[in-house]
């Protein structure tokens, strides 16, 4: 807030009406309402960021940049303004005016690790090296604050294709809030396809702990069915995760006719081949797109090319059924869940499922949608189990709850209340017990 005294009140008073102009316009998605929540808080550098981050988001990069631009002529340049536009400027495409802002803001206010990380990835896209490997190395010297911003930093460096550079502002974000179990499994996964150890400057390694190859392995599992089998697996979400509950919780399901929503490299599926098809014949039926969700696009956490992601699917679930000692009968559904399990019930398939994994989509309303129609697919007494229960996304702006599948699974949760029982589990994944229909 740059206002003079006798100003200060009436600034404030401001900023407070940006601020809910602002949160309208987040609920809204409305570009429109964003310009006048940053025109009301024009002095308030935080409101002027946010509405131009909502704005960018929104698709209008140029009108973003704009309102960014006018807050620096307004009161003069502020380090995170200055930040915010160098970040704009990045994400348009334009380095050179990135390097420019971003520097400013490290010479106006007291640098941290995040803002190095940033100008790191922009050097590297520049293809000047030594000043990449300055910046990685001035980041280990730096204050690590700024959550989002070192997430930023991170995502951009995975996006070009430097995952072992971004190990270094996950393992900051992790260090300080350790209990974040999915960031911890994607670093776990990034630290054991990079090994960055070799190349980190040795006091970032000393100080983030990196030195010790132990930490990835501390991270999670790496897989669920080891690859002698021919099976290969690039991610440990499904080992980190559901395996220790599903090893509690499969054999007293005893599950045969099986329903699977997501299923990625065939982690899931193949345990349960594994599992189950040592005792038994199965029926597995394995919904999946193929197309990703938001998290494997470009800049998301887990960017995958998902053409490969279904090749290897494919190999791994041929694999597991070849090793089977029973016949699994794999039906793969490729398509969105909702067309495919609507295809299901038009085929008779309500009340035939005695096991419903949901571990497709992440958004709040696919969620729901895949909650409802597996209920209507599963028999009574069977389970559906939620992955991803807590999961969110990191993003520079927070967490978006309709970007989450947790409101998704309370809601379903509630409205069938008297149809269902919540049985006891850990709390990333929810477990759900169908009573009647
Ligand atoms: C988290 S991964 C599944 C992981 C897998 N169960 C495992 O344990 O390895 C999510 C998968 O859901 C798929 N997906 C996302 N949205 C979908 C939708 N609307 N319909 C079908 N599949 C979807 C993605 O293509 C992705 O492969």
């Amino acid at each position: 807030m740059t206002a003079q005294p006798d100003d200060f009140a009436a600034a404030i008073m401001a900023a407070e009406r940006a601020a809910a102009i602002l949160i309208a316009a987040k609920r809204e998605g409305s570009v429109h309402r964003a310009k006048a929540a940053a025109e009301e808080g024009r002095h308030c550098p935080q409101i002027v960021i946010e509405a131009a981050d909502l704005i960018g988001r929104l698709g209008e990069r140029g009108a973003a940049l704009d309102l960014l631009s006018a807050g620096l002529s307004l009161d003069g340049p502020t380090a995170p303004l200055q930040q915010a536009y160098a970040r704009h400027c990045r994400d348009a495409g334009d380095l050179e005016g990135a390097r420019r802002w971003l520097r400013g803001a490290m010479l106006r206010a007291r640098p941290n690790a995040a803002m190095a990380f940033a100008l790191c990835e922009i050097e590297l896209s520049r293809g000047d090296e030594p000043a990449a490997t300055e910046a990685f190395e001035l980041a280990g010297e730096l204050r690590w604050i700024d959550a989002a911003a070192l997430r930023y930093a991170a995502d951009r460096l995975i996006a070009i294709g430097r995952g072992d550079l971004a190990a270094a502002p996950l393992m900051m974000m992790h260090l300080r809030s350790t209990a974040d179990l999915p960031l911890r499994r994607e670093l776990g996964a990034l630290l054991r396809r990079h090994a960055p150890f070799e190349r980190m400057p040795e006091r970032l390694r000393t100080r983030l702990k990196l030195a010790d190859p132990q930490t990835a392995a501390d991270m999670g599992p790496p897989e669920a069915v080891g690859a002698e089998n021919g099976i290969d697996f690039t991610t440990s979400w499904f080992a980190a995760g559901a395996k220790a509950v599903w090893d509690q919780l499969l054999p007293e399901i005893n599950p045969t006719r099986i329903l699977e929503i997501g299923s990625y490299e065939g982690a899931s599926a193949c345990y349960l081949i594994d599992r189950l098809g040592r005792d038994k014949s199965l029926e597995i039926h394995c919904v999946d797109s193929w197309e990703g969700g938001v998290e494997h696009g470009e800049g998301g956490s887990a960017q995958a090319n998902m053409a490969d992601v279904e090749s290897r699917f494919r190999r791994n679930v041929a694999a597991a059924i070849a090793a089977s000692p029973h016949p699994v009968d794999l039906v793969v559904r490729k398509g969105r869940s909702d067309v495919e399990m609507a295809k299901l019930l038009a085929e008779g398939g309500a009340g035939t499922f005695d096991f419903v994994y949901i571990d497709g989509s992440h958004q709040a309303p696919d969620v729901l949608c895949d909650a409802v129609l597996g209920f209507r697919l599963l028999r009574a007494n069977g389970v559906i189990a939620f992955d991803d229960y807590l999961w969110q996304e990191s993003l520079p702006y927070g967490v978006d709850p309709l970007r989450c599948p947790k409101p998704a699974i309370d809601a379903f949760t509630n409205l069938y209340a008297r149809k269902i029982q919540i049985i006891s589990a850990p709390l990333y994944q929810l477990y759900v017990r169908k009573l009647s229909d």
